[in-house]
């Protein structure tokens, strides 16, 4: 089980901090949403950013594009320190060479999918992939309630990988607390992005401990061991 904490919830005023933060508090990555105000209706932050706070931490960077033009992106975020480049399957025909391309720069392969977007639509990809990013929420802020209509994607993204045995991660994204942390678990999810949570919470390395018990207590293939 992977515990993400979401910089997009971080304190601003000092980033550095915050990801040092993170780096000490137990978390197994840092996930970097990168929002363009096209694909969606907010901007974040840009490889420079990434590339600065890199040194901070030797946590697993995973970097999310919210892009409409991510092509012109993977290298400026491969070479500032992502380890994991995700993009959206909603951009379409590209997204087959968009996959290639991140693999060729030596990172690993993220596909996401929005809420109102059928599951049906990453199947082509699924043997291309390390990652798929369930969004949990509208992808834009954070902050947002948990759309309880997004488990069942995760439970046949779950099947799917049980029957043509393959290694992807399935992560989910937006309005992940410690209910729906357990949910998704259930419904078949391994790694875990949350920002409000976890960066809202005073003691982050409590908030982080506090959720890896949650989700390994809800870890199906546990449950199975225990039968
Ligand atoms: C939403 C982002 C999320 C966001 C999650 O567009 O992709 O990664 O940071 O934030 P919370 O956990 O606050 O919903
Ligand atoms: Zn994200």
């Amino acid at each position: 089980m992977i515990i993400a904490p979401s910089l997009l919830a971080a304190n601003y005023t000092r980033f550095g901090e915050e990801v040092r933060r993170a780096g000490c508090s137990g978390a197994d990555w840092l996930h970097l949403d990168i929002m363009d105000g096209h694909f969606v209706p907010n901007i974040s932050f840009g490889p420079g950013v990434v590339r600065a706070v890199r040194p901070l931490s030797k946590l697993f960077f995973d970097v999310h594009l919210m892009c409409s033009q991510p092509e012109i992106l993977l290298e400026p975020f491969a070479v500032a320190g992502a380890d994991e480049i995700i993009v959206h399957v909603e951009l379409g025909e590209q997204v087959t060479s968009l996959l290639w391309k991140i693999k060729s720069l030596g990172k690993k392969v993220g596909l996401a999918i929005n809420p109102p977007t059928a599951v049906t639509e990453v199947q082509p990809h699924l043997d291309q992939i390390d990652l798929l990013l369930v969004m949990t929420v509208n992808p834009g802020f954070g902050g947002q309630e948990f759309i309880h209509e997004t488990l069942p994607k995760i439970q046949q993204a779950e099947a799917w990988r049980r029957e043509r045995k393959l290694p992807y991660r399935i992560s989910v994204d937006g309005g992940i607390n410690y209910q729906t942390a357990a949910e998704c678990a259930r419904a078949g999810a391994d790694t875990f992005v949350s920002g409000t949570t976890l960066f809202g919470a005073h003691n982050l390395k409590a908030a982080v401990k506090k959720m890896r018990k949650i989700v390994n207590a809800n870890d199906p293939a546990l449950a199975d061991l225990t039968v």
